[in-house]
């Protein structure tokens, strides 16, 4: 099917003003102009601060920084087998190959072969038992990195091992009983009932649904893969740069690998090519390895994943499988819920504890539950180790609770949207979450109403319908899906941040924070901060590499937090520094420091106009620190993790989205026809970068849902699904041709950095109305008689099953 191209997509994109221009419809460019003239360097819609360098292909990624005299190549041997023993490896063989210099063990590293970044469960290199298929056994440094590929190939014939029957799936390791961590357990009762009486209470509602559910996992596919590049330094010191969302965990693992303490281990990173959660733990067996390697032959050793290799030794998004018991009432309320999910969590923990923890927080999605028993397993399998990804267990969560509305609604024979409608969290006791947050501001409700009003939901309902009665074969479906999303990390001292501002004579200015770039814009965003707070223009202000020699002991880039934390601490670095210049310049010129304003690069004192760079040369001739160190922590919260109750999040983060869909009854085949979508930034602090994350995100999460699917063989436990070629990734062509974005414009109440929202990962749990309306399109081929057993993803073949199920009902 041919779209129309957009007319805007036909203009050349270079300059600014053309951006604006395109995005006008959705972006109010005349209040940002007035406020940018009004010296406001926040709400205003700037290109990213490397778009230029990304699309003149100038940006520097790991593989571009220019490699040092002596740059060895690494390449990892992979286990041909899923489960069982080690018993040898021919290394004699490997070290023959042309080009290799040598070949590392587990026995090589000199500290602790692990890079688990919580449960220490995760060996960089086989440590004896064989854990997955495509698990990193040896490594090979090469002259050049298609010799290190050459040697490391021959892991099939040089590993001696003994195989056994690997556990693949959720439900295998539920069943026995195998977990990477303890159950979880969260339930909450407003009429004061234990479990049983809950299960109870449902039991004796007067609707009941009892199903299960299983959603699949989904692969990053940053499009920088994995990357380390480590070069040795003075007295035992390592410098790596790495792909990564956690420079300090880095920091941590290579230190730990080596047996050093963390001041000789330094982390950099300018900026991933996409991280999406994959960056987050799962670079670090490949920064120790390369760390390890250079240590040991003082040589700079970069270690480069072929893709191939990439979805073979790292994890991606944990697939979920659900079981539940709901009770509700002929209005479609939910009077009470119990559910299990247990999910593929691989060979170790990894980040499988707070995903599922975040999952259990994010299964009340918008909706408030009176009785509530839920159940986490983490099922422990042989696989790749599971991690985070664009919404961390938020998106499994919510998905299980809209599948339920869903069906409820078929029960009933309504509206989805009306049961949707009858559950939202409202006023008083019906504010409160599971985990005993109350939701303060719950705008879900209005939020929804705009959008049913500007999506023209109702009129399209009817006119679908009216379609489908006439179509046999092409079938339409629409759905609305709401979202709420918690904002800050579930582990309380995660949520801190530090940054360095610099000013320098001439007038311009560094920032540095512990977040990372993976393309997100994060680093905009912070510059923008330090401009608005020192009044000056934001091309003045240059962000700088992620280092942990610069700011220390940070958080991973994640949980959607990067701006609202480093956001602050930049903010309190300027203002330390602005404070210290309109000290300086009311001592020079008159008048007291409060009365000194800062805009537009210029510095009003003393009914004087004077240029920021004249009162930054004045302050250093007055011997002023013309630099600061800034930090924040997140306040309010609160965590326990046994009850599991607290307030794990600053804020909630909310928004919509209304999909419709055709799809073809005799092929499953489908295709997004439009989709309107209304999210939540609180005080944008850039429009521009925030509708791109939404769009981003929205198309990222459709992917999840019907495209992309992982296959592992049921016997060898083998990823068969390791490349583009047989795993599908949405492209520019599966953009919906009507696509209308738009920001809800509402302040945030609580204190957050210019009341803006984090927008990284809630819009991806928008296309929840592209699989919802998929699945109303099939339940309109049985004459919606049928509620639709459709699994994620909604690939044809899962489509073509449920159309099955419906019509033969
Ligand atoms: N956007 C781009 N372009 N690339 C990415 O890798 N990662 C997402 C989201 N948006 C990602 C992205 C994820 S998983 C998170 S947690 C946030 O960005 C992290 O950045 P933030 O906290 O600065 O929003
Ligand atoms: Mo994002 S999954 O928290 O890196």
């Amino acid at each position: 099917m041919n779209k129309p191209v957009p007319e805007h997509l036909l203009q050349p994109a270079t300059a600014f003003a053309d951006y604006r221009e395109n995005t006008a419809l959705r972006i109010d460019t005349a209040a940002e102009a007035r406020s940018h003239e009004a010296g406001a360097r926040v709400g205003i819609s700037r290109p990213h601060e490397s778009a230029a360098l990304h699309v003149a292909g100038e940006a520097t990624y790991i593989d571009d920084i220019p490699e040092m005299a002596g740059t060895l190549h690494c390449a990892l041997g992979l286990s041909p087998v899923a489960a069982g023993k080690l018993l040898g490896v021919d290394l004699e063989a490997v070290r023959a190959m042309p080009g290799v210099v040598r070949v590392l063990t587990a026995e090589d590293i000199p500290g602790t072969n692990d890079c688990g970044s919580i449960v220490h469960d995760d060996p960089i290199l086989c440590d004896g038992e064989i854990r997955y298929l495509g698990q990193p056994v040896f490594a090979v440094i090469a002259t050049t990195r298609e010799q290190a590929r050459r040697a490391a190939a021959l892991a099939k014939q040089v590993l001696k091992v003994e195989a056994a029957k690997p556990v693949l799936t959720p439900q295998q390791a539920h069943a026995l009983g195998q977990y990477v961590v303890p159950p979880m357990h969260l339930v909450r009762s407003a009429a004061g009932l234990d479990e049983a009486g809950i299960r109870a209470a449902i039991a004796a509602a007067p609707h009941r649904l009892q199903d299960s559910l299983d959603v699949g996992g989904q692969e990053q596919f940053y499009l920088e893969g994995q990357i380390s590049y480590a070069i040795p330094k003075e007295a035992g010191a390592v410098h790596v740069h790495c792909s990564t969302q956690h420079p300090s965990e880095m920091q941590h693992l290579v230190a730990h690998a080596l047996h050093v303490p963390a001041h000789a281990v330094l982390v950099e990173c300018r900026r991933m090519g996409g991280g999406f959660g994959g960056k987050e733990s799962q670079s670090g067996l490949f920064a120790c390895v390369a760390a390890v390697a250079a240590t040991l032959l003082r040589r700079p050793v970069k270690l480069r994943l072929d893709r191939d290799d990439d979805f073979m030794v790292t994890g991606r998004r944990h697939c979920f499988w659900y079981e539940y018991d709901i009770g509700f009432d002929a209005s479609g309320r939910i009077l009470g819920a119990a559910i299990s999910m247990v999910s593929r969590s691989g060979h170790s923990a990894d980040l499988s504890a707070p995903v599922m923890t975040r999952a259990l927080c994010h299964f009340d999605n918008a909706y408030w539950l009176p009785e509530v028993a839920m159940h986490g397993y983490c099922g422990k399998t042989n696989t790749q180790s599971n991690t985070a990804f664009r919404g961390f267990g938020g998106p499994q969560g919510a998905i299980a609770i809209e599948y339920i509305m869903d069906s409820i609604a078929r029960r009933l024979g309504v509206d989805p949207l009306a049961v949707r409608r009858a559950n939202f969290y409202g006023i008083g006791e019906r504010n409160i979450t599971p985990y005993r947050q109350t939701v303060q501001d719950n705008i879900v409700a209005d939020l929804v109403a705009e959008l049913v009003a500007s999506s023209d939901y109702t009129v399209r309902r009817d006119a679908i319908a009216a379609y489908n009665a006439t179509s046999p074969v092409l079938k339409r479906g629409l759905a609305l899906t709401p979202l709420k999303f918690g904002i800050s990390f579930n582990v309380k001292h995660f949520n801190q941040a530090g940054a360095l501002v610099h000013v320098y004579t001439d007038g311009s200015i560094l920032v540095n924070h512990g977040g990372t770039e993976m393309g997100q814009g994060l680093n905009t965003k912070v510059a923008q901060v330090v401009a608005h707070e020192l009044g000056v223009a934001f091309d003045r202000v240059r962000p700088t590499a992620t280092d942990t020699s610069k700011v220390a002991n940070t958080s991973a880039t994640a949980a959607s937090t990067g701006a609202d934390l480093n956001g602050k601490a930049a903010q309190d670095a300027a203002r330390q520094i602005r404070e210290r210049l309109a000290a300086c310049a009311a001592a020079r010129h008159g008048g007291t420091p409060e009365q000194v304003r800062f805009a537009n690069d210029k510095v009003f004192v003393n009914g004087r106009e004077l240029g920021f760079d004249t009162v930054v040369g004045e302050a250093y001739l007055d011997r002023v620190q013309l630099w600061s160190d800034g930090f924040y922590a997140t306040p309010g919260l609160s965590w326990d993790r046994e009850t599991m109750t607290g307030r794990p999040f600053y804020y909630f983060a909310y928004g919509a989205a209304v999909s419709e869909v055709v799809v073809d009854t005799l092929t499953g085949e489908w295709k997004l026809l439009r989709a309107d979508v209304l999210h939540d930034a609180g005080k944008s602090l850039n429009p521009a970068v925030d509708i791109g994350q939404v769009e981003g995100a929205f198309i990222q999460g459709m992917g999840w849902l019907t495209t992309e699917e992982l296959v592992w063989h049921p016997e060898s436990g083998k990823l068969t699904t390791h490349a583009p070629s047989t795993y599908k990734i949405p492209t520019a062509n599966d953009c919906p041709p009507v696509f209308q974005v738009r920001l809800f414009d509402r302040v945030n109440v609580e204190d957050s950095i210019h009341r803006s929202k984090a927008v990284g990962e809630p819009p991806l749990l928008l296309p929840f109305s592209v699989f919802f309306a998929i699945r109303d399109a099939v339940s309109a081929a049985g004459g919606h008689r049928v509620d639709p057993p459709l699994s994620a993803p909604a690939t044809s073949e899962a489509i073509l099953r449920a159309l099955s199920a419906v019509q033969t009902a």
